[in-house]
């Protein structure tokens, strides 16, 4: 994890039934000193120490030009491997918390035309950030949020109040309430030329949005997920050599590149080890990667100048990273 920010736990509020999946547990975290926190970009995450071992990302919601505090919203999931439920469960108002400063892969076009936001459920964090940062710059956007039920769907009070007020058109859909599901084709279908779409959700609805935006140019077509899309490479076969500190090093079968460079000894900077978070990001001078990441951008796959090392591999018999 990189650069280490002790920050407090100042306030905790809960959406939903408390201990029951789909729980949402919003957390304000302050710096214990009274200094201000490194600024972030709208769509930036933080990585959370939840326990000794366990580190998970979170998506920063609140205001980016906010530097007194840090504003993440941690969903109840039963499926996840345990970082939720811990950050439920155990932490209280006054305990310190170990963060990281902000690392942001999922950019905001700024001076688009127009914006058009799609949350799925807890995906509505980063989403929530850029909106702010548009309606501080007075740039025209529509928000359109799915959710199981409108009981438990995160931040969904604030939205609509911050939205009515800046007379933002704002959809809503929540299926156990009765209602449909978001209509991706039409919103993308109706949206201006020069558009810049961003979703964030589970998996099912990302692929149904990548799905349905593919009749825009592709440079307009942003996501997040939560989850790895892939799984990682582990076939092996292939070379690692490390251009800077030396070595090289044969990746073998049912490791991955960064499991075999740790077992070597070799300390790369790594977090979520499933794609998605940006931290294990390498420069590659040499070789073909084999993507696997939901960080980079098409484009920036195409070019292979930088991969993910926790879960991309070689195309090459030969990688030469930067490292
Ligand atoms: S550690 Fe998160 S993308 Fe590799």
């Amino acid at each position: 994890m990189s650069a280490d920010l002790r920050v407090r736990v100042e306030a905790i509020v809960d959406t939903g039934p408390a201990g029951e999946a789909g729980a949402v547990r919003v957390f304000d975290l302050r710096p214990i000193d009274g200094h201000s926190l490194p600024a972030f970009e709208a769509g930036a995450h933080i990585d959370i120490v939840v326990r000794e071992g366990l580190v998970r990302q979170y998506s920063l919601f609140n205001a980016p030009d906010e530097t007194h505090r840090y504003m993440v919203a941690v969903a109840l999931d039963a499926a996840t491997r345990g970082g939720s439920k811990h950050l439920h469960e155990w932490v209280e108002c006054g305990d310190i918390l170990i963060v990281s400063a902000p690392r942001c892969h999922f950019h905001l076009v700024e001076d688009a035309p127009f914006s058009v936001f799609i949350a799925g459920g807890i995906g509505v964090t980063p989403l929530w950030a850029m909106a702010q940062r548009l309606l501080a710059l007075g740039q025209p956007f529509s928000f359109h949020y799915g959710a199981r039920k409108a009981a438990t769907a995160p931040l969904l009070d604030t939205l609509r109040e911050t939205l009515d007020t800046n007379g933002i058109a704002f959809e809503t859909a929540f299926e156990a309430d009765g209602g449909a599901r978001l209509d991706l084709a039409r919103i993308i279908a109706n949206a201006p030329e020069g558009t810049h779409f961003y979703a964030c959700g589970p998996r099912g609805m990302l692929d149904a949005y990548v799905a349905a935006g593919a009749v825009r140019p592709s440079e307009t077509i942003h996501l997040e997920r939560f989850a790895g899309a892939s799984e990682a490479v582990t076939e092996g076969g292939f070379e690692v050599e490390l251009a800077r500190t030396g070595g090289a090093f044969t990746v073998p079968a049912g490791q991955t590149i960064l499991e075999t460079l740790k077992s070597h000894g070799i300390n790369v900077p790594h977090s979520c080890a499933e794609g998605i978070c940006g931290a294990c990001e390498c420069r590659v001078i040499e070789g073909t990667p084999d993507h696997r990441d939901s960080v980079l951008t098409d484009a920036e796959k195409a070019s292979g100048q930088t991969m993910m090392v926790c879960c991309s591999g070689a195309k090459s018999s030969r990688l030469v990273l930067d490292l």
